[in-house]
């Protein structure tokens, strides 16, 4: 071999040890750690209904666009936390009539030859159940699928209003994080009496 080949042979093979090296320690580390590697911001307690929806929605092939309950694809949007966004009837109206619902052009879910197509003409008690089960994929806040931001100040979130919102904005619209704090200082005041 020549010098070249050597020192480029001796850099990948480098690079090579320093990825598996690193998978072996960031894998040890997630198996042994008691705590996730990232927070789960959604959380999910089914009721009857719910967790007829959820068969439905297993038996439904639903999974192979999307993700919910930590498993699934993420070829479509991730359902998990989606319930504190939209209520069953939403959810119903949206399996049924997409388009309509949604208020613009969909990609998968509407009329054939799109590949989810087959969603909106399952039966309705089906449907209602499976809108019932997304009903109760809640999000805590913080979550992507929240309203609410992460709890606490964050300087990113601060940056990033400052770089990007239109300075008409802070005068047309309130700080969500603003009426967080009040609410939770009537809730505290709320509690004492
Ligand atoms: C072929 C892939 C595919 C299949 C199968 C599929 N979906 Fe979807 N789903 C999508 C995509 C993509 C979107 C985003 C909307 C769109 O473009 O169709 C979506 C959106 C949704 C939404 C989001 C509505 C919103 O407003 O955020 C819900 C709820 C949903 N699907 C439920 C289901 C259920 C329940 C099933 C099974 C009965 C299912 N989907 C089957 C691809 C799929």
């Amino acid at each position: 071999m020549k010098k070249g080949e050597k020192i480029l042979f001796g850099v990948v093979a480098l690079l090579v040890i320093i990825t598996v090296v690193n998978f072996v320690v960031l894998e040890s580390v997630r198996r042994h750690s008691e705590k996730p590697l990232f927070p789960v911001l959604t959380h999910f307690d089914f009721s009857a209904d719910g967790l007829q929806g959820y068969h439905l929605y297993q038996q439904s092939n639903c999974y192979s666009c999307h993700r919910a309950v930590g498993s699934g694809t993420s070829m479509g949007v991730s359902l998990d936390g989606l319930g504190s966004k939209h209520d069953t009837s939403y959810f119903y109206n949206f399996l049924k009539n997409p388009e309509q619902t949604y208020g613009s052009r969909t990609l998968d879910h509407g009329a054939p030859p799109k590949d989810a197509a087959y969603v909106a003409s399952l039966p309705d008690a089906d449907l209602h159940s499976m809108a019932v089960f997304l009903s109760e994929l809640k999000s805590d806040q913080g979550s992507s699928s929240s309203f609410e931001p992460p709890k606490g100040e964050s300087s990113f979130i601060d940056s990033m209003i400052d770089m990007w919102a239109p300075d008409g904005w802070r005068s047309q619209y309130k700080d969500i994080r603003d009426w967080i704090k009040t609410k939770s200082t009537e809730e505290q005041h709320d509690a004492k009496h």
